[in-house]
């Protein structure tokens, strides 16, 4: 059983010095890669840049940007599942200057973004030979949640999102809280460390694509 993780944010450049990012400590992500190793899956982890170390018995990909997480993620297909818990930067700058840019108010308003791919869409909407069995998606929100994610779920073509309030200090923080929505269920997982809503996430994915495997 192979596994493909994303985790963590992407850094988008915008000249030698500079770039666009965003919070994500690449925790949850980090901590899922661990407990599908642990579970008996072949893990490739596709982190953008954080302040972590590798994780023990799974294979690691580095990258900087949302471009190259994608293409990290094709090049390590095909999987039986892809869990997609990266905050992958929406927008990135059109272009990346060579030179340090002098950031004055005409600098900044001409600043043009290109959007960047969405990677759990694009996996999830694979044709049925690559796709992965499994594609599991994350929704970080700070209201309305569940409703959220749900139509989220929807939107990105995922066959489960898990939808995280990070409202408080789940960003960066030790602990999470989570609601897994399925096509025919949804279950609380209750606030505790990221490495017991990893294991018992990692469990119900378990559970599914051994399900999966038997049952082809
Ligand atoms: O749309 P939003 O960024 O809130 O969606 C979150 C989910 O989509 C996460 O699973 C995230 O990893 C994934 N995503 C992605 N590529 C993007 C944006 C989000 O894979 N460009």
């Amino acid at each position: 059983m192979r596994a493909i993780v994303t985790a963590g944010p992407t850094l988008e450049p915008i000249d030698p010095v500079r770039f666009l990012s965003n919070r994500s400590s690449g925790q949850q992500g980090y901590a899922i890669a661990g407990a599908l190793a642990a579970e008996g899956f072949e893990v490739i982890l596709v982190s953008g840049p954080t302040a972590l170390p590798d994780v023990p018995g799974v294979h690691m990909v580095r990258i900087e940007t949302a471009l190259g997480m994608m293409a990290a993620v094709e090049a390590a297909l095909p999987a039986d599942v892809f869990v997609a818990v990266a905050a992958v930067a929406d927008w990135r700058p059109a272009k990346i200057s060579s030179i340090k840019l002098k950031l004055d108010k005409s600098a900044m308003e001409s600043l043009d973004l290109v959007e960047n791919p969405d990677i759990l869409k694009t996996i999830a909407h694979l044709p049925r030979s690559e796709r992965p069995g499994l594609v599991v998606g994350f929704a970080a929100e700070t209201h309305d949640v569940a409703r959220l994610a749900r139509e989220k779920r929807l939107r990105k073509g995922c066959d489960w999102i898990v939808a995280n309030d990070v409202s408080g200090d789940v960003m960066g923080g030790a602990e999470n809280a989570a609601l897994l929505i399925t096509p025919d269920a949804e279950d609380h997982f209750a606030r505790a460390a990221k490495s017991e809503i990893a294991a018992q996430l990692a469990d119900r994915i378990a559970a599914a694509v051994k399900g999966a495997c038997e049952s082809s």
